[in-house]
């Protein structure tokens, strides 16, 4: 097999949460720990992604270093892996804008991200920005610059990576040549987890209840209670319908996704092994397992965040890396279209 380039990336506006790490933070480390030695592991802090919402600059700062220790802490290794903040390397701005004079508003227009972050809005003030728009082509660029032939992502972004592939094709028809590498999407194994309060909407960053994600950084305590007030239903006993019953479904994926010993094959077995508990007891097994999930994370995450000269020295290290890997395309491309 040729070579391979892993390369993912996570927004730095705020401590990752069990979905980010259930649905591809985990994967990132056993992709790392899997590799064979002719892998490039590439993984980023999306920084100029994070800014197509408007950020605080101190709280933006501090995140970016929250969130290279909690890189850390889940186990990427700077030896194996190059991480590094995406701003340190000028590259994927400018590949952006090049892509950007092949991409289609239209294409855009029809991304479902794109429609689920802007249909909320009292007075399209965020509709009216162009990076938020354009946000699937800094992503492209993003895998494109490193060429990058997988690119590990939860199933909500599968939909950006066949837009990158689209680019990177056309801009090699545009072109004669085969400049950019179009990835293949490796879809992470584990379904998209959802908000412990809304059960109809993903766990994520952005949504303003603090109850609605349990994060990397929660104490056993917390978990806890958060599992506990999660909104589950009134209907009887356990069973595994996300349809019907979205919030007690949502529990069982995280158990079953959490418990590493787990012998059984499918969340709907899963249920019936545990159709005789209350919803209650289905909670406390939930929370158990979480915990298990998250303590050796938090503990690690404690320390990688108080020794701060070390997270610049990995951050300088990696940005030097990945800038060296970006420049072996940016030459090709500058070449193709007459730069
Ligand atoms: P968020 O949406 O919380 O801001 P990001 O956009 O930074 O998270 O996503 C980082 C990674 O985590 C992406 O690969 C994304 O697919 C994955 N991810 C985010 N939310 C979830 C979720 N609720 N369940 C599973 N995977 C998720
Ligand atoms: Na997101």
């Amino acid at each position: 097999t040729p070579p391979r380039t892993i390369f993912s990336g996570i927004q730095p506006t705020g401590v990752p949460h069990l979905g980010n790490y259930l649905g591809a933070l985990r994967q990132w480390v056993k992709l790392q720990d899997e590799a064979s030695s002719d892998t490039t592991l590439i993984y980023s802090l999306v920084d100029l992604h994070a800014i197509t919402i408007r950020q605080d600059p101190k709280q933006l700062r501090q995140w970016k270093k929250d969130s290279l220790a909690m890189l850390l802490a889940i186990g990427l290794d700077p030896q194996r892996s190059i991480i590094f903040h995406q701003s340190d390397v000028p590259a994927h701005a400018e590949l952006m804008w090049i892509l950007s004079c092949q991409a289609s508003t239209g294409y855009l227009g029809r991304m479902t991200q794109w429609k689920d972050k802007t249909a909320n809005e009292k007075d399209g003030s965020e509709k009216s920005k162009l990076g938020l728009f354009s946000y699937p082509v800094l992503q492209a660029a993003d895998v494109l610059v490193h060429g990058a032939t997988h690119v590990p992502v939860g199933h909500d972004q599968a939909q950006h990576l066949e837009f990158a592939r689209q680019l990177a094709n056309g801009f090699n028809e545009a072109y004669g040549k085969n400049v950019l590498m179009p990835p293949e999407t490796l879809i992470s194994p584990a379904k998209r987890i959802m908000s412990l309060t809304e059960p109809d909407k993903k766990m994520s960053k952005s949504h303003a209840n603090p109850k609605s994600r349990i994060l990397l950084t929660d104490s056993d305590d917390v978990i806890r209670s958060k599992i506990k007030s999660a909104v589950t239903d009134s209907y009887e006993g356990i069973s595994y319908e996300p349809e019907r019953r979205p919030g007690v479904s949502n529990l069982i994926d995280i158990f079953y996704h959490s418990g590493e010993s787990v012998e059984t094959e499918s969340q709907v077995a899963l249920a019936e092994h545990m159709a005789g508990l209350s919803l209650r007891a289905l909670k406390e097994e939930v929370a158990m397992a979480v915990v298990e999930v998250i303590r050796p994370i938090r503990e690690r995450y404690e320390s990688f965040v108080r020794d701060e000269a070390t997270l610049d020295a990995i951050a300088e290290e990696g940005a030097r890396k990945a800038v060296a890997s970006a420049a072996v395309t940016m030459t090709d491309v500058k070449r193709a279209v007459g730069l």
